[in-house]
């Protein structure tokens, strides 16, 4: 069985803590596309883990691929990996498709320079996201498959086109080839690398649960989000199979993950932001960046969007995460339609022009003051708190799942 957990909105949406969560009686868990741009945190006990390639069920102790869709920095899975180990997690489980495209340090440079010189920057995490999915769809991309491989011919042939292609010095090449074909490399790499879908497959041959977890969201997606505001892999359930080779067929269950309320951390037109006040949900919220810092720009809860991408995603459950953030509000604001051009519509419109035009209709009902973070029974929330998630429900008309009301493993109401 494969259930695959994917992001509703814009990132940030907590998808970490609900991967720990419904890993629980899983077998294995696989990220399947995206690299360091994602972050989770996860909070057990005391201790709090930031991790940014290798998928939450690590915490769990099962299996964790790293799949083909996914771009990966080496350097920074390689101290994700010794952090793991100081805290005495074991990373003997984590295994990494050679498929999947190695991030070189050239291409955060890459990513910074390209930001900079942009009329209007996407706002990227700078971590070289872009030009390592560029690089493998203009086919001089570096896979891990280069790294572990007996013969270096095919490696140092795609770092020579790269210095072609970029215009770089020669001396990259040399360089390059050490650090790639390095001892800390190959002793890190050459048992993890393998072929990630065989180890799904004989998963699902022998019944057990498969988790996929998803990273950023939705309207990140590259076909459709944002675009251009949007990341460079498919962030949709789509992915899920694209990254993975598994295929769609195999997948059972869909699990939309959506805040409360809305946040973004990119550049572009934002309509939920309409007279959100953005401090509370920093301050309240934390809103900010685990891979950036940077403080993410909120707004309300957006349902056309949610619609669009219930759709596009086959969500069939969703999971509320943070609701806690909106108690003490007097009123509970949401974008319930958009007006474009006079006429009322309930989905996000992917013609850019027509989005930049939309003006967010925003309805609200009745909060409530009680602190609800203790809480891990439905029917103990304040009448105002559960109206709030049957509206959704019906709105959406997708059955909430699963609710979390604070960052602790505990602090989630199970709903069905
Ligand atoms: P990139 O993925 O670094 O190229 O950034 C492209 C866009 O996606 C920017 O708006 C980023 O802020 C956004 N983005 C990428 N990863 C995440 C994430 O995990 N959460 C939220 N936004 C993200």
């Amino acid at each position: 069985m494969v259930n695959v957990i994917v992001g509703l909105q814009l990132g940030d949406e907590g998808k970490g803590r609900v991967t720990d969560y419904l890993s629980e009686d899983a077998s294995v868990v696989a990220r399947v596309q995206g690299g360091n741009n994602a972050g989770h945190t996860i909070t057990i006990k005391d201790k709090v883990y930031k991790l940014h390639h290798i998928p939450c069920g690590v915490l769990r102790g099962i299996k964790s691929l790293l799949c083909a869709g996914m771009v990966i920095d080496p350097d920074i899975l390689i101290s994700e990996l010794e952090n793991l180990e100081q805290s005495n997690i074991d990373t003997s489980n984590i295994y990494i498709d050679g498929s999947a495209h190695v991030i070189l340090d050239l291409y955060k440079n890459i990513d910074g320079m390209q930001e900079n010189n942009r009329n209007t920057s996407i706002g990227t995490t700078k971590r070289g996201i872009g030009p390592a999915y560029s690089a493998k769809y203009a086919r001089y991309g570096i896979r891990f498959w280069d790294l572990i491989s007996n013969d270096y011919s095919i490696l140092k042939n795609k770092l020579e086109n790269i210095v072609s292609f970029f215009n770089l010095d020669n001396s990259i090449v040399d360089e390059y080839m050490d650090k790639l074909t390095s001892e800390k490399y190959l002793s890190r790499f050459k048992k993890m690398v393998c072929e990630t879908h065989l180890i799904l497959q004989n998963e699902l041959k022998h019944e057990n649960k498969v988790i996929i977890e998803g990273a950023q969201g939705a309207f990140l997606d590259i076909d459709y989000g944002m675009y251009p505001f949007v990341t460079s892999s498919c962030t949709t359930s789509a992915g899920s199979f694209l990254g993975t080779r598994l295929n769609y067929k195999d997948i059972n269950l869909v699990y939309g993950v959506t805040k409360a309320y809305t946040t973004y951390v990119g550049n572009g037109y934002f309509p939920a932001e309409q007279d959100c006040p953005t401090q509370y949900f920093l301050d309240k919220g934390g809103e900010y960046g685990t891979t950036t810092g940077r403080a993410r720009r909120c707004g309300w809860l957006d349902l056309p969007m949610l619609k669009s991408s219930i759709a596009i995603n086959g969500v069939d459950k969703l999971v509320l995460t943070k609701l806690d953030v909106l108690s003490g509000l007097e009123k509970i604001y949401y974008v319930n339609s958009y007006s474009l051009d006079g006429e009322i519509i309930d989905y996000y419109p992917s013609d850019p022009y027509a989005f930049s035009r939309v003006k967010p209709i925003i309805e609200s009902v009745p909060g409530w003051q009680e602190d609800i973070s203790c809480h891990n029974l439905l029917y103990k929330l304040p009448n105002a708190a559960r109206d709030f998630c049957y509206l959704m429900e019906e709105k959406l008309n997708t059955k909430i799942s699963a609710i979390s009301v604070g960052p602790e493993r505990e602090q989630l109401i199970k709903c069905n």
